[in-house]
């Protein structure tokens, strides 16, 4: 039986009220589902510092321990799901500095975007989506985009429940994931 192609879930978000971990708990069992392995790789534990290496990250040269460790996490995926709130017009700071830490890690890795905000984060999504390909990244299908409704946010404007504004965009991070899970597999066959 051929191993089970490992999926990171890079949790952008990293604010103590935040509900991008919420929501990238809800994406785990499409991953599982389309016969992957979902790694969670949630900034708000892992901590990276911000880009503090000597050398450029396409040098691959790291001397930083949280660098290194870094790398070795995303040099173990066969496919990774960016998952970024919509900040100010743009993605999150700390997945740019995820991004940013490496360089050639990156190249040739099956991505697949996830946002949200109103209008779904769509210019985070595009953003993100920019990124990652300037850097080599292959996103494997089109971003999948979450849009809060009014409904979603209790009286006193504080985020309900995280469950079911996920579940109206199961169909859409279904067929991502499908299409990411796939492209990931490919990569593990001609590798
Ligand atoms: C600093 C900040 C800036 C925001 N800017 C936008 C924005 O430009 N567009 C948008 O749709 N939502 C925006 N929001 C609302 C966020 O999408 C919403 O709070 C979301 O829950 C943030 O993700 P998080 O809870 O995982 O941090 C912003 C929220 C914060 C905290």
């Amino acid at each position: 039986m051929s191993a089970r192609p490992r999926i990171g879930l890079i949790v952008g978000s990293t604010r103590p009220s935040r509900i991008g971990r919420k929501v990238a708990d809800e994406i785990v069992p499409a991953i599982d589902a389309a016969g992957a392995e979902p790694v969670m790789l949630d900034l708000a534990e892992i901590d990276l510092p911000l880009l503090n290496e000597e050398a450029h990250p396409a040098t691959d040269i790291r001397t930083e321990p949280h660098t290194i460790a870094w790398a070795e996490q995303i040099e173990a995926l066969d496919g990774v799901i960016l998952l970024t709130p919509q900040y100010n017009g743009s993605f999150s700071a700390p997945i740019k500095n995820a991004l940013d830490s490496l360089y050639t890690t990156w190249k040739g890795m099956p991505g697949l975007v996830v946002s949200y905000g109103w209008s779904g984060g769509a210019d985070a999504a595009a953003g993100i989506g920019g990124v990652f390909a300037h850097m080599g990244g292959e996103l494997a299908a089109d971003a999948v985009t979450l849009t809060f409704a009014p409904t979603d946010f209790d009286e006193d404007r504080s985020f309900g429940e995280v469950a079911p504004f996920v579940a109206r965009y199961s169909d859409d991070i279904r067929q991502g994931v499908e299409q990411l899970v796939a492209a990931a597999a490919a990569e593990l066959v001609s590798a």
